[in-house]
């Protein structure tokens, strides 16, 4: 039984003890009505009490159960609500740390709540591609108005109990010790009847129906992708227009259609997958992590920049070095615009940019940076220079100073070499720009030690990035595999696509941008001095000319204001190019192709599932933990539609066999040779099972 009784005097005690968040799984569902039925039969008892353990209230609904036999089990939430509303002697709600989703609508069950001050108040289930399902959507604009209910729901931010304490959520904030508090309220209350039911209040709002439509108006854009955001809107406005139990079947309605749709398993799979990331096989949470009161970033370019206000962001002090004074110059001018620039848009105040800058400092000297806690360097992606970068590092870091490096394709094993302590070094692969973007590959090298990986790790959620370890190989997890993709991209110009059909079909799909689009934002010539090195590396690894071809007419993208597209001046709209289109024309004649149409289905095809055949090689030769990570970096660090949960739960979704065999097709096409199927994934579509 996740949940404990007790009588304290006349008031009994409800204790929810779930931890990690007193989850409303099955057990606990039950111990609530068990202890509602010992309270009910005791007649010592006037009043009950429901209170959380640990650190909240409730997080709601287990969220593991869904689509399984046990979320239906009786007794439902919704049993269990009912129960608590229709309970002879009044419940209270005694609120601290969280309510949210299944918890506040328990809360919103019972007679009476009182709250502690900062409690997270939420009904987050939209971002699960569902809804409040159990009377959320009906009983929250009873209490906080219309409006205010609405912006819950639909974008499921977390409001403090302290801000609702003026609407008729909250009949008591306690400041003292919140049970006691909550016992001595119960006792004020005992005899007051009839016992108030939220559902008995009206929702009287004048203006109901603008609200609902300025609501409904907001989310167009979105709502195609997560049909979760119109269905709220529409439980919220049964909750005005209908009796209360029709509302209640309703939303019910809703959410039961809902938690079966792809994109809420996908938005469920996601929320997993970030919290799975941080669990490292053989690292237990008792390991001793280094402290990190400081850094240092080698590199004050755009990548150095970012990575350094991180570290700013989050209260480090970090120093950066380079070769001259001007280059640090720009490099501290660059963060003090991204700074204000934010301080315009009204996301940060004079003060926070003032203190953020006063942690940031500079050094021309490698010395200086010696007792920094952990160094990152970020300068030119190319050997020779890491290695003497590393060397210099190796000289004066203080011991058990952490060694990271920011490269992206680089072989870390090497570069670990070139120091005398190689269990120090360990890769960071921050994504451009680095202080925007929630990636952050941690790359783990055969001397890495655990506690540097599991205190990197703890890093990545300090400055605010989703860490995902990766193992050591050409390009890590998310180069390696956008690699394949993005010459699959090149092989379909050959055989009859132009780069905005290309683009546009992805971008139907749900990604930000196409490949096309992607390369001009991130500068074509970088691809192009990866492929020359793969090329002399490995050999056999064919790639299309044609990205060769458009960099050396000097298009290397949005940097020249031409590259696949062409752009104007101070824009960044991407127009299709008549000299790139005939280069490509005339380049797949050189190879004597036969162009012909090619759906969109089959761009999406080829380039999802070059993703997810190297995905999985990636899993099998374990640079992956689990597929989940791989769609976490997807996810995360190059806009695969969140909706559709990263490739690999894609591609499970899809059906392995039927990936495999759209694949074998392809592998009798005129660019087989880039089909090298993965055999973990043969073996896993002939057992009829999904990528783990
Ligand atoms: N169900 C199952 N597990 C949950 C959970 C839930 N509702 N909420 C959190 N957990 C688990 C996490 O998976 C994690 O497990 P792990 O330790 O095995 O990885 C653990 O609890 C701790 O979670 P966090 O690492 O996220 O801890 P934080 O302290 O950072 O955050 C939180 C706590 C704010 C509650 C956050 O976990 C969260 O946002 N949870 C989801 C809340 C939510 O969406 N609730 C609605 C559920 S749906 C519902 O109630 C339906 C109802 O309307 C019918």
């Amino acid at each position: 039984m996740s949940a404990s009784f007790s009588a304290q005097g006349d008031v009994a005690v409800i204790t929810l003890e779930n931890p990690p968040v007193n989850g409303l799984g099955f057990e606990t569902r039950c111990g609530i009505v068990e202890g509602l039925q010992r309270a009910i039969d005791d007649a010592a008892i006037r009043a009950i009490v429901l209170v959380g353990s640990g650190k909240g209230f409730s997080g709601g609904a287990d969220i593991r159960e869904f689509n399984t036999p046990k979320a239906l089990q009786e007794p439902s939430l919704h049993t269990v609500i009912r129960d608590i509303e229709s309970c002879a002697k009044p419940v209270v709600a005694a609120v601290h740390g969280l309510a949210m989703g299944g918890g506040l609508e328990l809360a919103l069950g019972c007679h009476y709540r009182v709250a502690s001050a900062g409690a997270q108040i939420a009904l987050p289930e939209v971002k699960l591609g569902i809804l409040p399902g159990a009377g959320g959507t009906q009983r929250l604009p009873r209490m906080i108005g219309l409006q205010r209910a609405l912006d819950m729901i639909v974008h499921g931010a977390p409001v403090k109990s302290e801000k609702l304490s003026s609407t008729r959520l909250f009949d008591r904030m306690i400041d003292g010790e919140l049970l006691a508090g909550a016992i001595a309220f119960a006792q004020q209350i005992a005899d007051v009847r009839p016992l108030p039911k939220v559902r008995d209040h009206e929702i009287s709002d004048a203006d109901a129906a603008e609200i609902l439509q300025s609501m409904r108006d907001s989310i167009q854009a979105q709502a195609r992708f997560f049909p979760a955001l119109a269905r709220c809107v529409d439980a919220v406005e049964a909750a005005v227009k209908l009796p209360f139990e029709q509302g209640l079947a309703f939303e019910r309605e809703q959410f039961l259609y809902l938690v079966q749709t792809t994109e809420s398993k996908a938005l469920r799979h996601a929320f997993f997958a970030e919290r799975s990331a941080s669990k490292i096989p053989g690292i237990g949470p008792d390991i001793a992590l280094r402290p990190i009161r400081s850094a240092a970033v080698i590199g004050a370019g755009t990548m150095g920049g970012g990575i350094a206000m991180n570290f700013a962001n989050a209260g480090i002090p970090v120093c950066m070095l380079e070769t001259a004074q001007a280059a640090l110059d720009k490099g501290v001018a660059t963060i003090r615009k991204n700074y204000e620039n934010t301080l315009k848009k009204g996301r940060l105040t004079q003060e926070q940019l003032d203190k953020r800058m006063s942690l940031i400092s500079t050094t021309l000297e490698y010395a200086a940076l010696g007792q920094a806690d952990i160094v990152i360097e970020a300068v030119y992606e190319e050997i020779s220079v890491k290695e003497k970068v590393f060397q210099q590092l190796d000289a004066v870091m203080k011991p058990g100073a952490i060694l990271a490096s920011n490269t992206s394709t680089l072989d870390l094993d090497k570069i670990a070499s070139f120091t005398s302590r190689p269990q120090d070094v360990i890769g960071t692969h921050f994504f451009s720009p680095a202080n925007v973007m929630k990636l952050l590959e941690v790359v783990r090298g055969k001397a890495t030690a655990p506690d540097v990986l599991a205190t990197v790790m703890a890093l990545a959620k300090t400055i605010n990035k989703t860490g995902v370890v990766s193992g050591v190989c050409d390009g890590f997890i998310g180069n390696r595999m956008i690699e394949q993709y993005v010459r699959q991209a090149f092989f379909l110009l050959e055989e009859g696509c132009l780069p905005a059909q290309v683009d546009g079909a992805i971008e139907r799909f749900g990604f930000a941008m196409g490949p096309f689009r992607m390369s001009d934002l991130a500068g074509n010539d970088i691809g192009w001095q990866i492929r020359k090195r793969r090329r002399t590396e490995h050999p056999d690894m064919i790639y299309s000319l044609v990205g060769d071809k458009l960099c050396e007419l000097g298009r290397y993208g949005q940097k020249t204001s031409a590259g696949w597209y062409d752009y104007h001046a101070g824009d960044r709209t991407a127009h299709p190019s008549d000299v790139v289109n005939q280069m490509i024309l005339d380049h797949a004649a050189t190879l004597g192709l036969q162009r012909r149409q090619i759906s969109d289905a089959e761009i999406v095809e080829r380039l999802m599932y070059a993703l997810v055949n190297e995905g999985a090689k990636i899993l099998e030769e374990g640079i992956a933990l689990r597929a989940s990570d791989i769609d976490l970096v997807y996810l995360t660090g190059y806009g695969f539609p969140l909706y559709r949960g990263g490739p690999m739960f894609y591609a499970s979704g899809v059906g392995l066999n039927k990936v495999l065999e759209a694949i074998n097709g392809y592998a009798s096409g005129p660019n087989a040779h880039a089909w090298q199927v993965a055999p973990l994934l043969q073996k896993l579509a002939a057992e009829g099972k999904a990528f783990q």
